[in-house]
């Protein structure tokens, strides 16, 4: 079946970075190759965006030109585009949120919203529980929820992926998957970059939004929800969505928020209250993890980029090894940690690693490829459901709350800091 590809934001920082260097290994498998691409910008658009070292892309793109924001432009689009009943047409809007929605509707009312057009969505999926409502019960309008993809790009990471795998297929740990076992579970997602001249976008999320809200939140389900017999992939978002549905509201009390040393200088404004750090501790009432300390954090301009899961393992005593680690990113891999004897004649003991990781040669297909390849398949597993987005919101809906009506609490930190100096700064 051919794909047209429409890109709203072809030329944008996102799209540069991920969706055109994915698209271009793409194209390069057997599968995918009538792939078109149709660019949507406001002005001329220059092809060296389209066109660079790692994407070559000219030959299959088009660009139109139009005012986004005139709907008899939709009506030119649409006969642009001529779209055939054995075609599919995945809309990717690459966009600020505002004019993803305002697009959703023009796209609506020009009657492109057929049953073989998709729409990909990137998050934020609005700012907070009253306002993601709003943007989708908006795009509910035109478009029915089968052709939504909501975009979570670390669902779709190698090593996010195979966690259900691991937790189906391996008698030993899909035995002991509860409090009975489990004490805590950290995930944790830190970046050595900042916010790397994003100033607009990241003044109006903020770490909480950016990183805890979708990206740790979806980490989280995948490691609490029930696993479905026989791993059926596609009822993977109704198990998350159970898994979210059992969270109670993160309590204030037990969030901590920070922003990093020169954060304010950067965006151009003085008094930022913006948290480039935040942690929240969750617990469920499902009684399978109601006694289980769930903690997310993330940062930005941290030590080291690290993603990573840790499931802390109850110990009977206190010198048991306990820690089993999904190595989300770099270094993809599963590690445990085991309690060992060291080898020699004194009746000493140490901790080793027993290890799992993907070959240092070994490439991985980048989130993005997967997040495309899956949209064209229709395949929905890797894509956030409206319920879920929801349910993430009302989760943090009482920390949003007091961080907004109370600035006093953000603490600062040195760039390059480790999670430990964020906290007791
Ligand atoms: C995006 C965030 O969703 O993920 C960015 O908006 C962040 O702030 C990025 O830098 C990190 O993605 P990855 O795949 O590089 O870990």
């Amino acid at each position: 079946m051919k794909i047209k590809l429409l890109i709203f934001g072809i030329t944008g920082d996102l799209s540069t970075r991920k969706l055109l260097p994915a698209i271009t290994r793409i194209v390069q498998t057997d599968d995918f190759k009538d792939i078109e691409i149709i660019g949507v910008s406001r002005r001329e658009v220059d092809m060296s965006a389209v066109s660079t070292d790692v994407t070559n892309l000219t030959e299959r793109t088009r660009v139109f030109s139009m005012d986004l924001a005139n709907a008899s432009d939709y009506l030119r689009l649409k006969d642009y585009i001529a779209l055939k009943d054995d075609e599919q047409l995945l809309v990717y809007l690459s966009v600020p949120p505002s004019a993803a929605t305002q697009i959703v509707d023009f796209l609506g009312e020009a009657s492109l919203n057929d049953a073989n057009v998709k729409l990909l969505f990137e998050k934020p999926f609005g700012v907070d529980l009253v306002s993601a409502t709003e943007v989708i019960e908006r795009s509910a309008r035109y478009f029915s929820e089968s052709q939504i993809y909501r975009i979570d790009h670390y669902l779709a990471k190698e090593m996010a992926q195979n966690i259900a795998a691991f937790r189906a297929g391996n008698a030993l740990f899909s035995q002991t998957w509860s409090g009975k076992f489990i004490e805590s579970i950290e995930i944790v997602a830190f970046e050595k970059i900042g916010i790397e001249g994003r100033a607009q976008f990241y003044e109006q999320t903020g770490a909480l939004r950016d990183f805890v809200q979708g990206h740790l939140m979806q980490l989280l389900a995948i490691v609490l929800m029930d696993i479905p017999t026989g791993l059926d992939w596609n009822s993977l978002p109704e198990k998350r969505l159970k898994a979210l549905k059992a969270l109670n509201s993160a309590n204030p009390e037990d969030a901590f928020r920070a922003q990093y040393q020169g954060y304010q200088d950067e965006v151009k404004n003085p008094g930022s209250p913006t948290e480039t750090f935040a942690s929240v501790v969750l617990s469920s009432s499902d009684s399978r993890w109601s006694n289980v300390r769930l903690r997310l954090a993330t940062g930005k301009a941290m030590q080291d980029k690290k993603t990573e899961i840790r499931i802390h393992y109850r110990k009977s005593h206190e010198a048991q090894s306990n820690c089993l680690i999904f190595k989300i990113q770099p270094n993809e891999g599963i590690e445990v940690d085991l309690f060992t004897k060291k080898p020699g004649y004194d009746k000493e003991f140490e901790t080793q690693k027993l290890q799992y990781s993907y070959g240092i040669d070994s490439v991985l297909p980048d989130a993005y490829e997967q997040v495309l390849v899956d949209a064209i398949r229709s395949n929905k597993s890797l894509f956030t459901s409206s319920k879920e987005v929801l349910e993430s919101w009302r989760i943090l809906a009482q920390v949003q709350y007091a961080w907004s009506m109370d600035n006093s609490k953000l603490a600062l930190y040195r760039q390059g800091s480790s999670i430990d100096a964020v906290i007791c700064d």
